[in-house]
């Protein structure tokens, strides 16, 4: 029989399949060094505390040193090795010997494992944090080189009203900002010390949590340690986060595709980010942007999964934990992998700008603003003009007339045909009302794609983005 923590209570092993299928080993990998900060801050608060013997505390503190940098292969795995927690006690009683057992007095696996995985999770948190902050830098620079670049923005795809590319550009950096937003306020979540809370219960020994708490940088100790060694809620919220994100960087790719087409013709993606086909010689291919897009959806599945684990779970650890975090590891590499692809694919991305301006001056986007002039000069209701402007546009299509082509009497012709007065409105300023520049020149109110409107709203987010 091995030496393990089963030889008390138990008189055999598992069996090969059973402890492979409990196994944790595989994920435990990403706690691997947390572990060590986590074992290192409680060996020495029972040293700081006198609960174990000062000599004791301090052979246990370096072989922990000690394994820090010999690295994770330092560790023997034999299949009665659970997981990390005992395969670095282990490693400690090769070094020192029994004396290493003192180390997990006052500790249990289940407060060891929510403070690893807290520890570990903090730190992505603020690594994705970094490249959405790089990611809208690039995007409020690339803005800045399109601000007078019209485009044509969509509703339910259809051509809707002008705009610049600029303004789309910078709508990408407020869903950004919201994102890096959502995981700021997740971490004040995240950051609390579950150490201490020992099996759920705490323990009889006089730890002081408020030295772990500080020796491991969390803003605060858990407060109820049944709630210490069960909650995972961070993990939920924190994964909800990543899946707002990458729904944002999902919407992005979605686009990227539908402007890459021969149809639109609006961007052309950079070789780097496109494929080809093997058959097919002339093919140019946005399969990066489509990868993002089928992978980000990995991350709505970890949260399903997550969100199901722990609603069946009653107080206070159950093994079903235990399968939560690898799906936490895989939404955070899918996450952390789709940034920073989508933001290199999409900074290198460039714009068609003649197709641009000739998409936002067709099929009628700037009819908004014909209304509009006739509700101004000729005080008439908004909803009449309404009226009027879309008899013009269907009458306009149906003859193949283009937005050059309509002139004071055309209107006149159709608003008294419908049963309204003449309009009488100058040529010039029709023409004016039909041009997509013009169109977004005097959209100059807050959140508008005028070009001095999006130019505030870029300092604004520099402004943003040099605070954080
Ligand atoms: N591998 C376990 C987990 O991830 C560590 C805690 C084990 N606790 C236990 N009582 N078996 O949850």
């Amino acid at each position: 029989l091995v030496d393990n923590i089963r030889n008390g209570r138990f008189k055999t092993g598992m069996t090969d399949e059973a402890a492979e299928y409990t196994s944790s080993l595989e994920a435990d990998k990403e706690i691997f060094e947390a572990d060590i900060k986590t074992n290192f801050a409680h060996t020495s608060m029972l040293k700081h505390t006198g609960i174990i013997d000062a000599d004791i505390a301090d052979n246990i503190l370096s072989a922990l040193d000690e394994l820090k940098d010999e690295g994770y292969g330092a560790l023997v795995f034999d299949p009665s090795v659970e997981d990390v927690h005992m395969a670095i006690e282990n490693y400690v009683t090769s070094k020192i010997g029994p004396q290493a057992g003192y180390m997990h007095t006052a500790k249990s696996r289940n407060d060891q494992v929510a403070t690893d995985i807290r520890l570990v999770l903090r730190e992505r948190i603020i690594g994705i944090q970094i490249g959405i902050l790089e990611f809208i830098e690039g995007i409020v620079e690339m803005a800045g080189e399109h601000l007078e670049d019209v485009f044509i923005g969509f509703t339910h795809l259809q051509h809707a009203q002008p705009i610049t590319i600029a303004h789309h550009l910078m709508a990408h950096a407020q869903a950004l900002k919201r994102d890096y937003e959502r995981l700021e306020d997740t971490y004040k979540r995240v950051n609390l010390n579950p150490l201490g809370c020992a099996a759920m219960a705490t323990t009889s020994f006089p730890i002081d949590r408020e030295l772990t708490t500080k020796l491991l940088g969390f803003d605060a100790y858990l407060e109820n340690s049944m709630d210490g060694v069960s909650a995972r809620d961070f993990i939920a919220e924190t994964v909800f986060d990543l899946t707002s994100l990458c729904t944002t960087l999902s919407k992005i790719c979605e686009e990227l595709i539908l402007w890459s087409t021969y149809e639109f013709g609006v961007i052309e993606m950079a070789d780097e980010y496109s494929s080809t086909s093997s058959i097919m010689p002339q093919k140019k291919n946005p399969d990066v942007a489509e990868l993002a897009r089928g992978k980000s959806t990995i991350v709505n599945g970890e949260l399903v999964t997550i969100l199901t684990i722990l609603k069946a779970i009653p107080y206070t650890y159950n093994r079903d934990l235990q399968e939560i975090t690898p799906h936490l590891w895989n939404a955070l590499k899918v996450s952390e992998d789709t940034l920073s692809i989508v933001t290199r694919m999409l900074l290198s991305v460039e714009f068609n700008t003649e197709r641009c301006a000739e998409l936002a001056g067709r099929n009628f986007a700037t009819a908004t603003d014909l209304a509009d002039i006739m509700v101004r000069e000729r005080n008439i209701p908004f909803r009449t003009a309404h009226k009027i402007v879309g008899r013009i546009v269907n009458e306009a299509t149906a003859s193949d007339m283009a937005e050059e082509d309509i002139t004071s009497q055309f209107i006149d012709d159709i608003a008294v045909e419908l049963g309204f007065d003449k309009l009488e409105l100058d040529d010039e300023l029709i023409q004016n009302a039909l041009n997509p520049r013009e169109n977004v020149k005097i959209r100059r109110v807050l959140g508008g794609p005028a070009p001095e409107m999006v130019e505030l709203a870029r300092d604004n987010i520099k402004i943003f983005l040099n605070e954080e």
